[in-house]
């Protein structure tokens, strides 16, 4: 296994792993130099392309955006999303995770788990790619979003979930929106380190969708902290600019050849 998933594990109950989400160059370089894990999520769907839902992202838009991303990483480790129905076999499992592997040159891949692929994750980890898990609220396989976790069958069924990504081989896990005290007792239970998004203080680390926490998404629910508010940033440099093209300030005698 290579050094830096290797560091990923052994993170686990030493240092708590910061993890976000880049789709381009000028993010990654950002993120490369504060980041544990950078990912590469489907939420580009939404976030950037406007998408109502991360259903219909393609393979390819997934392996443009990872290499943009992967070749703008020097440190942090780099996790490409597989997108909703790149892998509902193994064996179009195997080909695409190879494809998205090898041309954007990442260090894992992430599979949402829908409570039965776990012969996919494994048939992937066996190709020698890594592979992040993810269980909870996931995007691929909801329509509607439910906090996860809160009735006992459902708390023992991600209890399951969890055990059953580990056994399949992932290296970590993300846990979307699970109540706490289940979330807490997933973090205990496994080996491998979990990763955080509306599922407590508990977990091992955490992730945010970067677009969301720098307040230029404008989508913000309640496990989302807006640690920037880039919207307006960029709002009134746009004005800025509007006035000084209108008022014949820009451009001046600097600007031009
Ligand atoms: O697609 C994504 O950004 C994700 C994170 C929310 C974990 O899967």
């Amino acid at each position: 296994m290579k050094k830096k998933i290797l560091n990923i594990i052994k993170s686990k109950n030493k240092k708590k792993l910061v993890c976000l989400t880049a789709y381009s160059k000028p993010f990654a370089k950002i993120l490369d130099k504060h980041c544990d894990i950078v990912l590469v999520g489907d939420s580009l769907a939404t976030a950037m392309y406007g998408m109502k839902n991360t259903h219909d992202v393609s393979l390819d838009t997934m392996i443009k955006h990872g290499i943009s991303v992967k070749s703008n990483l020097s440190n942090a480790t780099c996790v490409v999303d597989m997108p909703a129905n790149s892998y509902n076999s193994v064996k179009q499992a195997k080909k695409n995770a190879k494809l998205l592997f090898n041309k954007t040159k990442c260090d894992a891949v992430k599979i949402e788990c829908n409570g039965k692929n776990y012969n996919i994750i494994k048939s992937i980890v066996g190709l020698g790619i890594p592979v992040m898990g993810h269980i909870g609220f996931t995007p691929q396989y909801f329509k509607k979003f439910k906090v996860q976790g809160v009735s006992k069958k459902n708390a023992f069924k991600l209890m399951e979930q969890a055990r059953k990504n580990q056994e399949a081989g992932v290296f970590s896990i993300v846990l979307e929106c699970i109540n706490e005290p289940i979330a807490k007792q997933i973090t205990e239970k496994l080996k491998i380190p979990t990763i955080g998004i509306g599922a407590s203080i508990h977990c091992d680390g955490q992730i945010l969708v970067t677009d969301d926490m720098l307040g230029l998404s404008g989508f913000y629910p309640k496990f989302v902290k807006k640690f920037a508010n880039l919207n307006n940033i960029i709002e009134l440099g746009i004005e800025k600019y509007k006035k000084a093209v209108l008022n014949r300030s820009f451009p001046n005698k600097k600007n031009i050849f």
